[in-house]
């Protein structure tokens, strides 16, 4: 672990206190406001040098850590992304503090496009596994042999039963899949999108991928749950934009919410 990991894990808990955090969650585009949420202390990015500036519209660069449904959280409600700055590890100095800070899981949410009719823009969508269609790996140029991370199970699956029976107890329609990384910033193209498609993709976006490979070197469980924002490109009529993105989140954003605060409910 580096060393600018433990100060800073040390600054955090000289504000937040010391008690061990169980859970660190990352906040996509349109669910910055579960930060909110959260009876805790917020540390804003621009103090924790290192930490990425977060600076996509639609996010909300605090480290917030608390309780949330009785489960002592960290609350990342800004991710950085690979296409702000070339930099596939842009999310490991976060991670790394996340585990300094006695976490053993992380939840990423998203916002994606489906590629199913039977997700619909509002719905939400718990990952299965992933295709890196990106051709890039934060690990890359890490020295040690820890990089040859196994990715099998990578999305765990006993939080993914209990994310699913989170779902259940609150009515939420939480359908299975799985997400493929491209890495944007320029949406995808409908020949992307069919080729993804015909490769076993249920949803697409330009997060998370990263940050689950991050997670799995750091020993971290991880899980993931996408908010579908749009039909991928060439799919229907809608529009896909940022705008878009952030306008469409919310809908799906409540239903992701209310399966997030029941699972922790149930570990609570
Ligand atoms: N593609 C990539 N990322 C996204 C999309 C999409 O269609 N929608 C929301 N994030």
């Amino acid at each position: 672990m580096s060393k600018n990991a433990k100060d800073l894990a040390a600054q955090i808990k000289a504000i937040a206190g010391d008690a061990p955090v169980r859970i660190g969650l990352i906040l996509g585009s349109g669910l910055g406001h579960i930060a909110n949420e959260v009876d805790g202390v917020a540390v804003p990015y621009g103090d924790l040098p290192g930490f990425p500036h977060a600076g996509v519209s639609g996010h909300n660069p605090n480290l917030v850590i608390g309780n949330l449904e009785g489960v002592r959280v960290a609350v990342f409600g800004g991710r950085a992304h690979y296409y702000e700055s070339g930099r596939g590890d842009v999310m490991r100095l976060p991670l790394e503090v996340l585990k300094e800070l006695d976490a053993d899981t992380m939840i990423a949410t998203n916002a994606a496009g489906s590629m199913r009719a039977d997700m619909p823009t509002g719905s939400i969508m718990c990952l299965s596994d992933h295709i890196n269609f990106s051709g890039l790996n934060p690990l890359i140029g890490e020295p040690t042999d820890a990089r040859f991370v196994p990715m099998k199970d990578a999305y765990d699956p006993a939080i993914r039963k209990d994310l699913r029976a989170a779902a259940n107890a609150t009515n939420v329609d939480m359908a299975d899949g799985v997400y493929a990384w491209y890495s944007g910033p320029s949406f995808e193209t409908p020949a992307e999108i069919r080729a993804i498609k015909m490769l076993g993709a249920d949803a697409v976006g330009m997060s998370t991928v990263p940050e689950v490979i991050l997670a799995r070197f750091l020993g971290l469980k991880a899980a993931a749950i996408s908010t579908i924002t749009n039909m991928a490109a060439g799919l229907s009529d809608e529009s896909i934009s940022h705008e878009h993105t952030k306008a469409m989140a919310p809908i799906g954003a409540a239903k992701l919410e209310k399966v997030l605060r029941g699972y922790l409910r149930s570990i609570s």
